[in-house]
Order: structure tokens, then sequence, then C-alpha cells
């Protein structure tokens, strides 16, 4: 029944999930575990998610579960052994406690049978998958992995043929090329950074040139969403923040975000390079193919410009960005698991198994 099928995105900082009954939920990819034995009983629970989290943030210890491209992206046979044993790593309890939490929220007619397609990276090791569907199938009743942005070029559909999708997100950006049908091992790769690796050098330069400045990595994301800039113009970024001394001050940071942000997208166009070279479908041709962006990192200013630029492609070849940045993965997600047969749930689990560990040439680049 169409109505139990879900479409969910594991996204290293946003979960989002969507459902056959029309039910959708954004949920931060974090966990908050009571600190000891008094915040546990002040607080009451186990563990707290979504704006609970704010509500006791001193009393907890909030766990990214996916950050660091632990679990859903690089793990090897060892570690999911290690995933799989009696005690449980605490990232292991806390990315199983989101993924029941957003299939749960979805109150779907029901919940035992659900169908659920799940976003990973595109070259996400056959270990993660397999930890991945581990994960699902303990809530739902079948489980198959896609790329994340095979997700979102099945999700926009026949518009998106002949498509190069980019999906910037904070632990990975994923390149996929869709042609209307499942890709192959060269059209799709993973660069293993993506937003949180910004948001580390950027509060690592801050610190370098202004040591009177106190940057938290939240802070540096902040100012990397607000002021961020590699297009042809620059946005100046003068603000007020916080000092050693416990006062706050001004300083003037343009030249820092600006450096930082060209220095991410120099490293998306050049494995946008290698991943074109890789396409192995013999009718590509870049100047007749689009590229989408998508995934939070597309909102980056200019982006769209400095590749169009980068790759020589002004007026030959459109670059644009998805309408819907937060839900385009698990909305294409959803859309596969609707239309897809009976026997097709088995060719996605079949391939997943013979999947090969192709994120070596990526990895940590
Ligand atoms: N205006 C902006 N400029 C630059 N980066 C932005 C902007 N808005 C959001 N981002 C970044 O997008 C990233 C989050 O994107 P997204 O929600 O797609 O990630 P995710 O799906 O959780 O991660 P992943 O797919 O890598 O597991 C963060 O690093 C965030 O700072
Ligand atoms: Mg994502």
């Amino acid at each position: 029944m169409t109505k139990n099928c879900v479409g969910i995105d594991l996204g290293t900082m946003y979960t989002t999930v969507a459902g056959g009954n029309g039910a959708r939920l954004c949920l931060p990819s974090e966990v908050g575990f009571p600190k000891d034995v008094v915040a546990k009983h002040l607080i009451g629970q186990d563990f707290v998610l979504g704006s609970d989290i704010a509500l006791h943030r001193p009393s907890l210890d909030v766990i990214r579960p996916f950050e660091k491209n632990s679990l859903k992206y690089a793990i090897g046979e060892e570690e999911l052994r290690s995933f799989q044993g009696e005690e449980a790593p605490l990232n292991r309890q806390a990315a199983c406690s989101i993924v029941r939490h957003a299939i749960e929220s979805l109150q779907l007619p029901d919940p035992h049978a659900a169908r659920c397609i799940v976003g990973v990276p595109a070259a996400a090791s056959q270990y993660s998958q397999l930890l991945i569907l581990e994960l699902v199938e303990q809530v739902a009743q079948y489980a198959a992995v896609v790329s994340e942005p095979f997700a979102v070029a099945y999700g926009i559909g026949e518009e998106a043929k002949n498509t190069v999708i980019i999906d910037i997100g904070a632990g990975t950006v994923d390149f996929c090329y869709y042609y209307g049908a499942l890709p192959k091992t060269g059209d799709q790769s993973t660069l293993g950074i993506g937003g949180d690796h910004v948001d580390e050098e950027l509060r690592s330069l801050i610190h370098q040139e202004f040591p009177t400045a106190k940057v938290s990595l939240l802070l540096a994301r902040k100012l990397k969403e607000r002021f961020g800039s590699v297009g042809s113009t620059a946005r100046t970024a003068v603000a007020e923040l916080p000092t050693r001394t416990g006062e706050a001050q001004e300083y003037d940071l343009t030249k820092i975000i600006r450096d930082v942000c060209l220095q991410f997208a120099s490293k998306v166009t050049n494995s946008l390079l290698a991943h074109l070279s890789a396409i192995e479908c013999d009718d590509f041709v870049i100047t007749n193919t689009n590229i989408l962006l998508a995934g939070g990192g597309s909102q980056l200013a200019g982006l769209d410009e400095y590749i169009e630029k980068a790759l020589s492609l002004s007026g030959r070849c459109e670059v644009s960005r998805v309408n819907d940045n937060r839900f385009a993965g698990s909305m294409g997600a959803l859309k596969l698991a609707r239309e897809l047969p009976a026997d097709g749930w088995e060719v996605l689990r079949t391939q997943q198994e013979q999947t090969n560990d192709t994120s070596e040439d990526f990895k940590a680049a």
C-alpha cells in the first residue's frame, strides 16, 4: 500500500522524512544524552531530540551521529561488526533513535508495513549501506538505499534527465549523472567533505587572524551562511563577535569568509570535473547537460555563477538550484518507494550487495 511508503534523507545535519500518507518532517540529526544521573532524573528521559535539545542543552551531551562521515559513508567491515555488538556505540544508538523517531512521527496507517527508500552518499561503502539498511529495518518492513543525488533527480522526473545533480551537504558533496535509469558506478561519486569542513576552516582562520575572538562551530556556520559568497561580488562581512574578555567586538571578516568559501567552491568544481570525465554513458556531452545544485550548501551565494565560469560554461550550460533543497531528497526517495514494483526492491538490494567500494578516490579530499 503506497500510504506506507517512506522516503528518508539521513543528513549529517538534518534528517528529512516523507510518508506516502502526506506527512513529512525535518529533524536536526542530533541526539542529546543526559550528562549524568542528576540530569537524567531532571529531564526524565534517556535521550532527547529536536527542539527539546535546546531546552535542556547544558544538561546534555549532544551527539551528531553522522558527522565526520561516520556511519553512513566510510565504515569498513570491522567497524560494522562493532556496531552490531551488544554494546552498540553511542553514535549508533543516536542514529537508531533518529531513524525510529523520524519514521514513527509520520504516523503511517500500518507502520510495521513501512517500505523505505533511504538516500546515502553516492560512494558510500557497502558496509555503511548495510548499516543504514539495518537501522531502518529495525522499524520498517523493507528498506533499500539509493544515492542522495539520484533520489533528488528521480523526484524531479523527466525534467531532470540529462542532468548532473550536485548535492552539497554538511558531510559530503555527492554527484550523479541522471538519464532515467539507475546510475552505474562511474555515473556517481562523492567528495568526502561538505559544509562542516568549511565551518572548521573558517573558525580556525578567524582564531589565527583575530586571537581575541571566540568563535564556536555553530557561530562559524552562521557567519558562512550569512556572509559567504563566491560570485563576482564579495559580500562585506563586518560582524560583532564574542571575545575572550567577555565583551563583544566588531571584526571585518570579509576576506577570511570569502577565501574559505572560494577554496570550497574550487574543491567542489575539481571534483565535478573528475566526475564528468568518469561518466561512462556514450551520449554524455557537457554542453548538452544541465547542472543542478541541491542540498543546503547549494544556497552559497554565487556558486552557480562560479561553476559556470570555472568550467567555461557561461551561456552554454545552465547551472541552477532545486526549488526545495530541504525535502528534494526525501520526496524523491518517497516517489521511488511508491513507484518501484515489488521485484524492484530486490534489484536494489542485490545491487547494493554487489557494490564495490569506490569511495577511495575522493575520500577526505
Ligand atoms: N546560505 C548558505 N551558504 C553556505 N552554506 C549553506 C547555506 N545554507 C546552508 N548551508 C550549509 O548547508 C549544509 C547543510 O546542508 P544539508 O542540510 O543539505 O546537509 P545534510 O543533508 O544534513 O548533510 P549530508 O548530505 O552531507 O549528510 C550546512 O553545512 C550549512 O551550513
Ligand atoms: Mg544531504
